[in-house]
């Protein structure tokens, strides 16, 4: 027997086509129950409740962390399944090399004979969401389907759910169809764990001309919580593509002079790699005045206006970020931002109820419980948290949230960052020479391995604009999409690439990174609007020392000069990398990027064996 939709008399919903699919969805997997999020404080504190009673969640001391959460997932539940993540575009080519893919009918008879009556014993949730601000012309719709509370309450916090999207959506609106369960179905009677999956089977499948997603057997993350990294990334790129707008793996920030000028910057890094510290920024305090504000910490949708300008929103409303590594000197307004309302999975907890996790603080709290929910032994060489443990948090919280962050038009983008983790090679800042050479930069981008991605640890991977994960299409229709976007507006942003992460011989960080990387910014602002000089090296413009303000940083000409040379054999090797790459994706490779490759190589074997600034471009 069906059950039966609990749909409130006061939840109406005008969008016949919308409760015809959850009909036959009900159909197909069985629940015990449908349930409609309205997306109220009620809604959410209930199933949180809830997650505490089944034991999923432990209530976070609330003197310490008021409203808060913490939660294990289960051991191998931890992260994106990068090797799990299908496009399935109806040509195999239109995935590209770089995606996985399997033609789409045969994975919809795969996905239906595993996913029949896949919901029973559970609720299933139907969770109206909003990419961006409601109403905003550059926002988009979705609908997720889940047997998961913990994916409801996180999209409560990540998203805009409820009933002010089904009254925006009306009776004929477009939405992304989402579909997710952990894959768990429960007998009658059976006994449900604290985090339930599929240890074995994961699906995570996107569609792009059908613009909709199956997500099969995992409750994390980026699997579960389907309006991130499934639809403002993979399906929005695709949409990107074919209205002429990007959707990219980006963080939005504003930067304010002491004259109140603000401009702002879109960058771009791979998953744990900074985003959310450079989102957050404070700057040393001898920068006097200068501002750094939020406008979000992992997505950005840009879009040109009439006049051709760039304007960018935040899809997301809350931040879901990497945990182990923020304290209050790396990421102090993330610290701030996590004090409340705020769920934690995978992290450590103390005996008086709080949080902690590897680089929270330099001791660890005695007797602690770990992120397998038992008391951690300091023998075993193990972390207290798991390293891709995150938070889960409101942006409302965040002390120095930009004021037009829900602006629905949009923040004007002044410049476009482009930045990797890497030990040698790439200098800590250039400037591409134009649009296009900023494209070749940020698709020949390389990054080495952290625990949010898939491979051998510290070895460099290529990530192309940080998207590798995250294309919806073939990858190098992508870059060709970036060219001719620039060729259809009049004035693109700069483009600058930079790198925190250059290690000496030691493995020592050469550059203190975190608020000094505001040094950097000023060079970059000031770059943009006239106001600061630079060099033109083999690979871009650069700046000199003294085009740095250095006040209050005791760092020299030398310290300078090894973070920011050129090494010819290095960078041999970086161009050998990248036609490596681009052998991938022969066949719709931009052909200017063999053009400016061998440019490239030319202006490297003009170049010393170690290129430097000039000495006395050092004077001051
Ligand atoms: P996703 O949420 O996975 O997309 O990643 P993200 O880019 O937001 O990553 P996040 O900001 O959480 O990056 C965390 C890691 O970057 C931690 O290991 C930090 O210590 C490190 N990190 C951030 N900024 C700097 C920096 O300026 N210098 C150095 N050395 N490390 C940094
Ligand atoms: C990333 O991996 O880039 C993330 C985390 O932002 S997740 O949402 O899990 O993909
Ligand atoms: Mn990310």
């Amino acid at each position: 027997m069906p059950a039966t939709a609990t749909l409130k008399s006061t939840y109406k919903v005008a969008h016949a086509e919308l409760k015809e699919w959850v009909n036959q969805l009900q159909a197909q997997f069985e629940p015990e129950e449908v349930y409609w999020c309205d997306g109220s404080k009620e809604e959410y504190d209930r199933l949180c409740q809830q997650l505490v009673d089944k034991g999923t969640f432990i209530r976070l001391n609330p003197e310490k962390r008021p409203n808060s959460f913490a939660c294990f997932s289960d051991p191998s539940d931890v992260a994106r399944v990068e090797d799990r993540t299908y496009i399935c575009s109806r040509n195999k080519d239109d995935a590209g090399s770089t995606n996985n893919w399997v033609d789409p009918r045969e994975m919809k008879q795969t996905l239906r004979k595993l996913m029949s009556g896949c919901m029973k014993g559970r609720t299933m949730y139907v969770i109206p969401f909003c990419m961006g601000p409601i109403g905003s012309d550059i926002s988009q719709i979705g609908v997720e389907i889940t047997d998961s509370e913990y994916v409801v309450v996180n999209m409560h916090i990540m998203t805009r759910v409820g009933t002010r999207v089904i009254d925006q959506l009306g009776s004929d609106g477009d939405y992304v169809k989402c579909v997710h369960t952990v894959g768990a179905p429960l007998a009658p009677g059976q006994q449900d764990v604290k985090w339930p999956c599929n240890p074995t089977v994961k699906y995570i499948v996107h569609y792009p001309e059908e613009r909709s997603i199956v997500s099969y057997g995992s409750g994390y993350g980026g699997n579960a919580l389907l309006g991130k990294k499934c639809f403002a990334l993979r399906i929005a790129s695709v949409m990107a593509r074919d209205e002429g707008w990007l959707a990219e793996h980006m963080l939005i920030l504003g930067v304010e002079n002491p004259q109140g000028d603000k401009t702002y910057v879109a960058a771009a890094f791979p998953s744990a790699c900074g985003k959310t510290n450079f989102a957050m920024l404070i700057p040393p305090k001898q920068l006097d005045g200068w501002k750094i504000t939020t406008v979000g910490d992992d997505i950005a949708w840009i879009k040109p206006n009439k006049e051709g300008k760039l304007y960018a929103i935040n899809p997301e409303a809350g931040y879901f970020g990497v945990a182990p590594g923020t304290n209050m000197k790396s990421n102090p307004n993330a610290m701030k931002t996590i004090e409340r309302n705020t769920i934690f999975t995978n992290v450590g907890v103390t005996p008086d109820g709080d949080v902690w996790w590897e680089g929270m603080s330099k001791e660890v709290p005695k007797d602690i419980i770990d992120w397998h929910g038992k008391k951690w032994d300091p023998a075993s060489g193990k972390p207290v948290a798991h390293p891709n443990a995150r938070f889960t948090a409101p942006a409302s919280q965040n002390p120095v949230l930009d004021s037009e962050w829900e602006n629905p038009e949009g923040v004007p983008i002044g410049a476009i960052i482009f930045g990797g983790r890497r030990s040698t090679t790439v200098p800590l800042v250039y400037q591409a020479h134009n649009w296009a050479f900023g494209v070749y930069m940020a698709a020949t981008m390389g990054s080495e391995m952290t625990a949010a991605a898939f491979g051998e640890l510290g070895k460099v991977r290529r990530d192309p604009f940080a998207m590798l994960p995250f294309c919806g299409y073939n990858m190098a229709d992508y870059f060709n999409h970036w060219l001719q976007f620039g060729r259809n507006i009049p004035n693109p942003p700069r483009i600058f690439g930079v790198n925190w992460f250059r290690k000496d011989e030691k493995g020592n960080f050469l550059w203190p990174g975190f608020g000094d990387n505001m040094r950097v910014l000023k060079w970059i602002i000031q770059k943009i609007s006239g106001k600061s000089n630079a060099v033109e090296s083999p690979i871009g413009w650069m700046p000199h020392y003294s085009d740095i303000d250095w006040t209050g940083l005791d760092f020299s000409v030398q310290q300078f000069d090894n973070i920011m040379s050129i090494e010819r054999e290095q960078w041999k090797a970086e161009l050998l990398a990248h036609a490596e790459l681009f052998e991938r994706m022969y066949d719709r490779l931009p052909k200017e990027f063999i053009f400016m490759r061998e440019l490239l190589l030319s202006s490297l074997w003009r170049s010393p064996e170690k290129w430097s600034l000039e000495p006395e471009t050092f004077d001051n």
